[in-house]
């Protein structure tokens, strides 16, 4: 990143402003999305240039430790969409609408949304899959909140599609991702992720659409990528995603650090004189006499 300040800077407080990103795609700049879901993770994310933060309901796995992220609730999501977004000065803030909140009707989709931008600090919202995420986003948007649309692979009914598969392998498939992204860019969202998708369906919806598709798993033809913080930063030893790459390996380093600390407290190395607090020496004197008198008298 250049060291002058962004020409938006002064009127948006600093924060990317939405438009930029169809101007970034325009321009052939990738952009670079990463979920996180607490400040200090949004700050790192922050200094690091990162132009977009999700705060995914990923975390109800990789955070709360759930099998899918189907329970994850809105206060859930507005909590740590307010946590990120007090660490996140430019990043768009993207709050992740979990399943059972936009579904039923406009209204409570535009409810729930509204409430992530007013109580959550979110800059904007998600909603997965096409169907009638469709009319949703489209009314979210005219309720005046931006919204990013999510195909391909969708977590939340992952059940539907028989697991955490791949779409689009199938023409009929590729077809259904192609028309739902289509539909969802008609619809207004300003956005969208393709997960888990054939690069080949990736670059037709990227080559349709004006607005900007951020991938996951879906090839380096999208206009922006996104992985989830624990998948990239190696927070677990265990099998990732193929389509994740590890640029750390924070679990080992974790362990690590632990393990080192466990065994200074078990031999008395830790805390050093550094680490403690001194007491001036006519004090301690005073405090061990009172401490003797009061002995004395029981
Ligand atoms: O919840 C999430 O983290 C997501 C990304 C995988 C796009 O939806």
């Amino acid at each position: 990143m250049s060291d002058k300040p962004p020409r938006y800077a002064s009127w948006t407080h600093g924060k990317l402003p939405l438009p930029e990103l169809a101007e970034m795609k325009r321009r052939g700049e990738k952009i670079v999305m990463v979920t996180a879901y607490d400040a200090p993770s949004a700050r790192l994310a922050d200094e690091a240039g990162v132009d977009m933060i999700l705060v995914g309901d990923s975390s109800g796995m990789v955070v709360h430790g759930r099998e899918s992220t189907v329970a994850v609730t809105m206060d859930e999501i507005v909590l740590m969409t307010q946590w990120v977004a007090r660490g996140a000065k430019r990043p768009v803030v993207v709050g992740d609408m979990p399943f059972g909140s936009y579904e039923a009707s406009d209204e409570e989709a535009v409810r729930n949304a509204v409430r992530l931008v007013k109580e959550g600090g979110a800059d904007v919202v998600k909603v997965e899959r096409g169907g009638t995420s469709v009319a949703r986003a489209r009314a979210i948007v005219d309720a005046g909140v931006g919204v990013m649309g999510h195909v391909g692979l969708t977590p939340q009914t992952s059940t539907l599609l028989g697991g955490f598969k791949a779409q689009g392998r199938s023409v009929d498939q590729a077809r259904r991702v192609y028309d739902e992204a289509l539909a969802l860019g008609a619809a207004g969202c300003f956005a969208i992720v393709l997960e888990a998708v054939p690069a080949p369906v990736a670059e037709a919806v990227t080559r349709a659409l004006a607005v900007p598709t951020i991938g996951i798993g879906a090839g380096a033809a999208c206009d922006g990528q996104v992985l989830v913080w624990h998948d990239m930063l190696g927070f677990y030893q265990g099998q990732a995603p193929r389509f994740v790459k590890r640029y750390a390996n924070l679990a080992a380093e974790i362990t690590g650090a632990l393990g080192r600390y466990a065994d200074d407290v078990r031999s008395g190395a830790f805390p050093e004189e550094q680490h403690t607090y001194a007491m001036p020496n006519e004090e301690r004197e005073l405090f061990e006499a009172e401490l003797e008198g009061a002995s004395e008298h029981h």
